[in-house]
């Protein structure tokens, strides 16, 4: 360790062109291991594209993009998954039809390991790990606030219990690594307090490390130890709640002001 920080993610770097378009140009972002790091930026800025890029949706232009010290850059979905990492999506992705608990489920299953004939001789193997599954689910959902409501379909449930909902399922697939494109969008200000908790909570609880995108910058602002702003797929600047929001650049990209201050 001497001297070595430990980086749950490391993006170096990284551009991604979508045929004429510069969806991410040169971006450099180091996340620690326990960290809240938030990503922030005007709509079309290019944040999803990075949230793509790590979880091998699309793969980088040029660039490196390490996972806990491994080059995840390009590898399928599903590898990068396994390793670790999980997402929500800024529009919902959940089974409607499915109960909350069932969904849960869902995404608990690739932690199992019995066979399709352990499944069906319902060995010890199988009923040990049905056991586990049912507690660490119900477990979750105790925790996020949704165990009454877990017999409801998906569907049936507000906005931001499902929105919550997609955050269990990225945690009970036991990610080291969470990724959660714009959780509060929709909430409104009661909501998006609670929802910092929760945010705050499954770190602690999980020892997960967090990378948030959001408009909601009283969320942000709240939870991020840092922050980088992209703008037109550039990083504009790095830095804490502070100094982000002190920083010309940033303000000017927010109101849309290109005033002749050259400072
Ligand atoms: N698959 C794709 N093909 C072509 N262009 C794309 C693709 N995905 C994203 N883009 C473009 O890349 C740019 C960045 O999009 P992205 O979705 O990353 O923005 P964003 O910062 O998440 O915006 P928002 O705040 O609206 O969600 C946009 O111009 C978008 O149209
Ligand atoms: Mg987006």
């Amino acid at each position: 360790m001497s001297g070595q920080q430990a980086y749950a993610l490391e993006i170096t770097d990284v551009c991604k062109n979508f045929s004429g378009i510069q969806a991410s140009k040169d971006i450099n972002i180091r996340v620690k291991e326990g960290e809240i790091y938030g990503i922030i930026g005007p709509n079309g800025a290019g944040k999803t594209t990075l949230f793509n890029l790590i979880t091998g949706v699309y793969a980088p232009t040029s660039g490196s993009i390490r996972f806990l010290g491994t080059e995840i850059a390009g590898k399928p979905t599903h590898e990068i998954s396994q390793m670790g990492i999980a997402r929500t999506f800024q529009n919902i992705r959940l089974f409607g039809d499915l109960t909350v608990y069932q969904n849960v489920l869902t995404a608990y299953q690739h932690n199992l390991t019995y066979s399709f004939l352990d499944g069906i001789l319902r060995t010890k193997k199988f009923r040990q790990q049905e056991k586990k599954a049912e507690e660490v689910c119900l477990d979750v959902l105790r925790r996020i606030g949704l165990y009454d409501l877990r017999d409801q379909h998906a569907s049936k449930l507000p906005y931001g219990q499902q929105r919550r909902l997609e955050i269990v399922r990225a945690i009970v697939t036991g990610a080291k690594l969470l990724l959660l494109d714009e959780p509060a969008a929709g909430m409104n200000e009661e909501e998006s307090l609670e929802l910092s908790q929760i945010i705050k909570d499954i770190r602690k609880d999980y020892h997960v490390t967090i990378v948030i995108i959001d408009h909601h910058m009283d969320v942000i602002m709240d939870v991020c130890e840092q922050i980088t702003v992209i703008n037109f797929g550039e990083m504009l600047t790095t830095g804490t709640a502070e100094e982000i929001q002190s920083n010309q650049a940033v303000i000017d990209a927010y109101l849309g002001v290109n005033d002749d201050a050259e400072d």
